[in-house]
C-alpha cells in the first residue's frame, strides 16, 4: 500500500494520526510504517473500540457443570489406557509462552524466570525436567511447541539455545509465534510506541489455534501421528501435561476436548471458572464474573461455580482444526502503557488491549470432560511478585509436592 492509499484508508477510519511523522521518518522507516498499517483490519478494530464495554457473557444463560473428580475415578484403568497411547507417540505438549508477565514486573520471556530451588532454575528448564522424566517412564520422547510472541520470540528461542536445550533433542522442541493488535488509546486511536512503530501487543493466549494452524503446528502434529495436545500456561511449575490417566479418560469416553480444573476454597481467586453457557461448556474470566454467580452456593453449601480453570487442558487435533478456522472474541482490557502521545512525549497513557481467551473455544467441542485434580498437586503458579501466586509461593509448593528440603 503506498502513502495516499493508506491516507484515504486511516481516513475513512478516523486513524489519521498514523501518518503524523510519516514526513520526519527515514525511507526505511517509512516503508515499514506503511507495511504495520497495511496489515491492521481497521474494521476490526473500530468494531473492537465500539463495543469493549459488552462483556460476552450479558446474553447467555448460565448454569454448572458436573466435573470428572481425580479422586473418585479407577485411576490404575484410565493409566494404564492412557500410557499405551503415550507409548504410541500419541500425546505432544504445548506451552503458552506469549505472555508479557505485566504483573511479574519481569521484562523477559516468563519461561525464562529463575527460580531458586536447590539450584536457580529456569521454569523453562522445570518443564523439560518433566520431559526426561515422561521419557525414562514411557520410552518416548515428547514434542514440546512453544508459543511465542513477535515481542519475545527472540529472546526465548536465544536462551535455548545458550543453554543446549537443557540436554533435550533440539528437534523435538518447537517455536511458534502467536498474533498481535493495535493498542488503542482512551479515544479509540491507535498508539504509537515511537514515532515509526504502531503499538503492537500479543493477540491473547486464544491466538493460540490460528498460530497453531498458520505456523504449521497442525500439519506437523499430522506427520508425527500425536493426536493430542496438551496446551498449559507456561507460569505453573506443576503443571501436568503428560497425564496418563487423562487421556486413558479422553480416550474411553471419547471426548475431544479436557480441561483440567480445580475447587476454589472460597469463593476469591483471580481464576476463571468452569461453567456452562447456552449449554456449552465455557469459562467466565475473573474479571468478568459477576460477584452472585461468584457466591452462589447451593443446599449443601458448597460453591456453584466452585471449578477454577487451572491453565492446563487437552485437546484432540480434529477439535484444534476446527477451531483453528473459527473466529474467537476478542475481550477489552484496560492497561496502562508507556505510549508516544500527540505532543510527542513518551507518557504512560491508559489503553486498551484486545485479547482473544483460549477457553473461548471450548464451546466448539462436541464432547467434553472437565478434569477436577487436587490444586496442591498441579498447581504453583507464578503470576505476582509478592503475595499469592508468587515465585516465593510457587516455590514452596513445588517444595511441599516433591518434599524437598
Ligand atoms: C489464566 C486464565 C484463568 C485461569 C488462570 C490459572 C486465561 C485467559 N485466563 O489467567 O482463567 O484461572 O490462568 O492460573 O487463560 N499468554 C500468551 N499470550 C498472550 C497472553 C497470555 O501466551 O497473549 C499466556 C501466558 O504466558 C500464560 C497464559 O497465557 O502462560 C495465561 O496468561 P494470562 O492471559 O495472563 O491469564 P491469567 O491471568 O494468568
Amino acid at each position: 500500500m503506498n502513502f495516499d492509499d493508506c491516507k484515504i484508508l486511516l481516513e475513512k477510519h478516523g486513524q489519521e494520526h498514523l501518518l503524523k511523522f510519516y514526513h520526519e521518518l527515514t525511507q526505511e522507516e517509512k516503508d515499514c510504517l506503511l507495511s504495520q498499517i497495511s496489515k491492521i483490519d481497521f474494521e476490526l478494530m473500530d468494531s473492537l473500540y465500539k463495543n469493549k464495554d459488552v462483556f460476552e457473557i450479558e446474553d447467555k444463560e448460565i448454569s454448572n457443570i458436573n466435573a470428572v473428580d481425580k479422586q473418585r475415578i479407577n485411576k490404575e484403568k484410565y493409566e494404564e489406557l492412557g500410557i499405551a497411547h503415550i507409548k504410541n507417540g500419541e500425546l505432544a505438549v504445548c506451552s503458552m509462552a506469549g505472555g508479557q508477565g505485566t504483573r511479574l514486573g519481569f521484562n523477559g520471556p516468563k519461561g525464562t524466570f529463575m527460580l531458586d530451588l536447590k539450584e536457580p532454575i529456569s521454569i523453562f528448564e522445570i518443564i523439560i525436567n518433566k520431559l526426561k522424566d515422561a521419557y525414562r517412564q514411557y520410552g518416548v520422547l515428547t514434542y514440546w511447541y512453544i508459543m511465542t510472541s513477535i515481542q519475545n520470540h527472540d529472546e526465548t528461542v536465544k536462551f535455548f539455545e545458550e543453554n543446549h536445550y537443557f540436554n533435550y533433542d533440539k528437534e523435538h522442541i518447537i517455536f511458534f509465534n502467536q498474533g498481535e493488535l493495535p493498542l488503542l488509546d482512551e479515544t479509540g486511536k491507535i498508539a504509537f510506541k515511537d514515532k515509526a512503530h504502531i503499538f503492537m501487543a500479543p493477540d491473547g493466549n486464544g491466538g493460540i489455534f490460528e498460530a497453531l494452524k498458520c505456523e504449521g503446528i497442525i500439519s506437523h502434529m499430522k506427520q508425527h501421528g500425536i493426536k493430542y495436545l496438551a496446551i498449559g500456561n507456561v507460569d505453573n511449575i506443576l503443571i501436568n501435561m503428560i497425564d496418563p490417566i487423562l487421556i486413558g479418560l479422553m480416550v474411553e469416553k471419547n471426548v475431544e476436548l479436557a480441561p483440567k480444573s480445580f475447587m476454589k476454597p472460597s469463593p476469591e481467586g483471580k481464576w476463571g471458572v468452569l461453567c456452562k453457557m447456552n449449554g456449552k461448556l465455557g469459562v467466565i474470566e475473573y474479571t468478568e464474573t459477576p460477584k452472585e454467580l461468584r457466591e452462589a452456593r447451593n443446599e449443601e453449601g458448597e460453591l456453584v461455580f466452585g471449578d477454577a480453570y487451572l491453565g492446563c487442558s487437552f485437546f484432540d487435533i480434529d477439535l484444534l482444526e476446527r477451531i483453528a478456522i473459527k473466529k474467537l472474541h476478542l475481550h477489552a482490557a484496560s492497561k496502562k502503557n508507556i505510549v508516544l502521545d500527540n505532543m510527542e512525549n513518551k507518557k504512560e497513557l491508559n489503553t486498551y488491549k484486545f485479547e482473544a481467551f483460549i477457553f473461548d473455544s471450548f464451546s466448539e467441542a462436541k464432547d467434553v470432560l472437565v478434569f477436577r485434580v487436587n490444586k496442591d498437586e498441579e498447581f504453583a503458579p507464578i503470576k505476582n511478585k509478592e503475595g499469592d501466586e508468587s515465585p516465593k509461593t510457587a516455590i514452596e509448593l513445588y517444595k511441599k509436592f516433591y518434599q524437598l528440603d
